[in-house]
C-alpha cells in the first residue's frame, strides 16, 4: 500500500458520459517477466512501456537485490544489465513483493534452482496468500522452503546446489505457477515439463521463446504440454509492452454502464489467454469495435472503440475463467447493470486473490439492493437492467486494487455515489486510474 500504509477514501459517483480516449499503462504480467528475464540475460534488455505501478517496482527492486543492474530513464522506459541464468547473487536484504502475488511467486521461481538463500515478505494482503501451490512443484527441483504455518510469507527459500529436472501436473490452473517452474527449469539439467489442463496466460512461454530458450508448446486431447531446455544462454531483448486488458477492462465497463459514452481504447492485447471479458461481454450484447488488428512483440494489439449498451445477463462457462480471472469484480458490476442473471462458474480461484474477491464483491453489490448467490465455486449476479442500481454505499476493497475500481465504476453508472474505503492500492497495478478516468469525464471526491 502506498504513502505510509494509510488508507485512503474516495467517493465516486454520476456525472456525463466518458467520451475520449484511454491510455492504459502497460501490461503487469508482461512487464514483471521483463525485469525478471532481463535479470536472467547476459547482456542490456531494453523495455519500453513498462508498467510503473508499485507491484512491478517490487520486482524491479528484487532483481537489483539479486544482482542486476536496473536502470529507469524515463516514463516506462527501463533497461536490465542480467546476470545471465544461473548467476543470481544472494540479496542481502528481505525481498519485499508488496501486494504482489506474482512478483512473490516468479521470483521464488527464478531464484529456487541457484545455491542461494532468500527471505521473502510482503504486505497484510499477501502474507495471507497461499504459497504452498508454488512450493510443492518448487521442492521437486530441491529446493527448500522454510515459511510460516500454512505455507505462508514471510518465508525463506534455500535454493539447491545441485537442480533435478521435473515433470509437473498443474492441479490449479496458475500462469504464475506455471511460469514460476519454467524459470527455476531454466537452471535445472535435461527437460522440465509442464502439463497444464486449463489454459492460462502464456506470456512467460511467449517470451521465453523470443528470449532465445529452447521451449516446445503441443496440444493434445488433455491439455498443453510444456518442455523447457536447461542452461539455455538467454539473448537481450527489447521488449515493446502492450497495454494491459486487465486494467482497460475497468474504463470499458464504465463506459458500457455510463449512458451516452463512447470512448477508444487503443493498444490492447487479445492475446486469447487474456481476452475472455471481451467474449463475455460481447454475448451480453457490448458495442465494441475492435480496430486496426495487428501483432506487437508476439502479442496481437487491437484499439477498441466502446458504447456504452443494454446488456443482458449471460452464462460465464468455467473453462473460461482463466482467460478472465482479474476480470470478474468489473464484469460483476456490469452484470449488475445488465437484464436477468449472470452466473460466473469455476471460479473458486478468486478466493484466493488479493482478497476474497466474491465475498468482496457480493458484500459491496448487496449493499447498493442488487441480488447475489455464491457457493465455493460459482458467483451470480441478478442484474437489475433498467431499474438501474441504487449505490448511495460505503464499500470495503480488503486492499485489493481491482475490488476498489470495481466500486468506483459502479458509482459512475448507480442513482446515488459510491463510497470505497480505500484507493491508494490501486497504485499497485493502474497509478493513472483516477486522472485517467476523470479525463474520460468521471468525477471523484476524496473522503
Ligand atoms: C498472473 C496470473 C494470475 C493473475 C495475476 C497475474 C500472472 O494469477 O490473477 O493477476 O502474471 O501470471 P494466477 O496465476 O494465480 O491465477
Amino acid at each position: 500500500m502506498s504513502e505510509n500504509n494509510k488508507k485512503r477514501g474516495i467517493r465516486s459517483y454520476k456525472y456525463g458520459p466518458l467520451t475520449g480516449e484511454a491510455d492504459i499503462p502497460g501490461d503487469k504480467s508482461i512487464s514483471h517477466r521483463s525485469l525478471i528475464l532481463g535479470a536472467l540475460c547476459v547482456g542490456k534488455t531494453r523495455i519500453h512501456g513498462l508498467l510503473e505501478g508499485e507491484d512491478v517496482l517490487c520486482t524491479a527492486e528484487a532483481m537489483k537485490n539479486f544482482g542486476s543492474t536496473v536502470i529507469r530513464h524515463s516514463c516506462g522506459d527501463w533497461t536490465v544489465d542480467g546476470v545471465g541464468v544461473g548467476g543470481f547473487s544472494e540479496p542481502n536484504k528481505v525481498v519485499d513483493c508488496g501486494n504482489s502475488g506474482t512478483a512473490a511467486r516468479l521470483i521464488l521461481g527464478a531464484m529456487s534452482t541457484s545455491p542461494i538463500t532468500a527471505t521473502f515478505s510482503g504486505d497484510e494482503s499477501l502474507i495471507k496468500r497461499p504459497m504452498e501451490r508454488v512450493i510443492s512443484p518448487l521442492r521437486l527441483f530441491g529446493t527448500q522452503f522454510f515459511g510460516k504455518s500454512g505455507s505462508r510469507f514471510p518465508m525463506t527459500a534455500v535454493g539447491t546446489k545441485e537442480p533435478i529436472s521435473v515433470e509437473y501436473t498443474m492441479p490449479v490452473p496458475s500462469a504464475q505457477v506455471k511460469s514460476a517452474i519454467l524459470l527455476a527449469g531454466l537452471n535445472a539439467p535435461g527437460k522440465t515439463t509442464i502439463f497444464e489442463s486449463e489454459l492460462t496466460r502464456d506470456h512467460t512461454e511467449r517470451m521465453l521463446e523470443s528470449f532465445g530458450a529452447n521451449i516446445g508448446v503441443e496440444y493434445n486431447k488433455k491439455g498443453k504440454v510444456i518442455t523447457l531446455e536447461g542452461y539455455p544462454e538467454l539473448k537481450s531483448q527489447s521488449v515493446t509492452i502492450p497495454r494491459d486488458p486487465s486494467s482497460a477492462a475497468f474504463p470499458i465497463c464504465a463506459a458500457l454502464i455510463v449512458e451516452g459514452s463512447d470512448i477508444l481504447v487503443p493498444n490492447i492485447t487479445l492475446n486469447p489467454t487474456r481476452s475472455g471479458l471481451f467474449q463475455t461481454l460481447n454475448e451480453m450484447g457490448a458495442d465494441i469495435e475492435y480496430l486496426n488488428k495487428r501483432m506487437q512483440s508476439g502479442e496481437p494489439i487491437a484499439d477498441l472503440r466502446v458504447k456504452s449498451s443494454r446488456l443482458k445477463g449471460v452464462n460465464v462457462p468455467s473453462s473460461r475463467a482463466a482467460s478472465m480471472i482479474d476480470e470478474y469484480p468489473i464484469l460483476s458490476v456490469v452484470a449488475s447493470f445488465a437484464e436477468g442473471k449472470t452466473v460466473m462458474r469455476g471460479v473458486g480461484e478468486l478466493r484466493v486473490k488479493e482478497s476474497d474477491r466474491i465475498h468482496a464483491m457480493a458484500q459491496g453489490l448487496s449493499a447498493c439492493g442488487i441480488k447475489t448467490e455464491q457457493s465455493e465455486e460459482t458467483f451470480i449476479v441478478h442484474g437489475n437492467g433498467d431499474n438501474g442500481v441504487n449505490g448511495g454505499v460505503d464499500c470495503s476493497t480488503f486492499l485489493d486494487h481491482r475490488v476498489a475500481m470495481s466500486f468506483l465504476c459502479l458509482g459512475m453508472a448507480s442513482k446515488e455515489a459510491v463510497s470505497v474505503d480505500d484507493y491508494s492500492t490501486i497504485a499497485t497495478s493502474f497509478p493513472n486510474f483516477k486522472n485517467l478516468m476523470e479525463n474520460l469525464g468521471a468525477k471523484f471526491e476524496i473522503a
